[in-house]
């Protein structure tokens, strides 16, 4: 297969962790005979210190023209010092999601076996967890009206669902929950809010198509408790722009480093992949800062393709360096010099050999 992939890595940690998820796509497309291609293009703070803007028209214009999109990190310290600064690194990435109309984020969270101990969760209880959680991406209290008054003293962010926006999402959810464990927890705060009760409306309505899956709901407070309690309870989440924004940085826990966690962004005509860290300032260019995140994503890129015994292989190897060690700082307790660039090396060797002695 031909693709032609947008590299977006952005800041701090960005470059590096997609530096290897680029290594291991190579050795799957000398392995399987595809070809991939990629293009760099600057967003975030790196694209507001070269153009002034954090999603340059040129980036979009690669974007839009390529079959996926790789994505790295955003966000710089500078700006977070200013949170009244006009533009934002933050920006970048929000009108990326809104410009290619990526509605669904799709994150998968998982504890692995060879990690139990990691997590600061009991190991019994979160043995097992395997969660999709579907955040939809485009709508909500991130997009809607936001005012300041002119005195500066009121400040108000509207959260805005419509019927559409919601269908979209339910009908991928439920999708996945079929092919899953066939249960969907729609996470909802519908005591309260008037959108949510929509969203809840909708979801029933578009469950009716789904009579397999069993659908239940939980107010967001309680499905935040439950998540550390009993996270394995859990197969598809289900949930509006930022409850799964924080969810999902909760659910991270579980699998003992947010340094593990990726994503796909999808919509009808676009999907780009990122790890749900952030541009992680204080680790750049040191060699700690995780890769498995970047390279689970491109796993899901490929996924996306169908090319599914890829996509496998690549996490096939990840089990591998987890289980052997191989592993940066954040996870590692038995050598310490396993860099970056380590990492992305034994996954990328592993996919080349496969069967070589030398990964037992
Ligand atoms: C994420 C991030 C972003 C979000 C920020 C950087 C705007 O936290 O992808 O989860 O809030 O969506
Ligand atoms: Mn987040």
């Amino acid at each position: 297969m031909k693709l032609n992939i947008a590299v977006l890595a952005g800041d701090g940690i960005g470059p590096e962790v997609t530096a290897q998820s680029i290594k291991v796509l190579k050795a799957i497309a000398l392995e399987f005979d595809h070809s991939f291609n990629f293009k760099y293009a600057p967003v975030g703070a790196v694209a507001i210190d070269e153009t002034g803007d954090p999603l340059p028209e040129a980036t979009l214009e690669l974007c839009k023209n390529s079959d996926a999109l790789l994505f790295g990190a955003i966000g710089d310290p500078k700006y977070d010092n200013d949170p009244s600064a006009k533009v934002r690194p933050e920006q970048g990435l929000l009108a990326l999601r809104k410009s290619l109309g990526l509605f669904a984020n799709i994150r998968p969270v998982k504890a692995y076996d060879a990690l139990l101990s990691k997590s600061p969760l009991k190991k019994d209880i979160i043995k097992g967890t395997d969660i999709s959680i579907y955040r939809e991406l485009t709508g909500g209290i991130y997009f809607g009206k936001k005012e300041l008054s002119e005195d500066g003293n009121t400040a108000s962010d509207l959260c805005e669902y419509s019927r559409n926006e919601i269908e979209r999402i339910a009908h991928l959810a439920f999708k996945a929950a079929q092919s899953r464990r066939k249960k969907l927890t729609l996470i909802d705060k519908a005591n309260v809010l008037e959108s949510s009760r929509l969203w809840r409306k909708v979801v029933k309505e578009v469950a009716t198509n789904y009579k397999d899956i069993e659908l239940d709901f939980l107010f967001v407070d309680n499905a935040a408790m439950q998540m550390i309690l009993n996270p394995k309870q859990f197969d598809v989440i289900l949930t509006e722009n930022m409850f799964g924004d924080i969810i999902s940085d909760e659910a991270s826990v579980i699998g003992g480093s947010i340094g593990l966690l990726a994503s796909a962004s999808v919509g009808d005509k676009y999907a780009m992949f990122e790890p749900i860290h952030g541009s992680y300032p204080q680790a750049t260019n040191k060699g700690i800062a995780n890769p498995i995140a970047s390279i689970l994503s491109a796993a899901m890129l490929l996924d996306h393709f169908d090319l599914n015994d890829e996509a496998d292989l690549i996490r096939t190897a990840v089990d591998k360096s987890l289980a052997l060690h191989i592993t940066t700082p954040d996870l590692n307790t038995k050598y310490d010099n396993i860099t970056t660039t380590k990492v992305g090396d034994f996954i990328a060797d592993f996919i080349s050999n496969p069967t070589d002695s030398n990964h037992n």
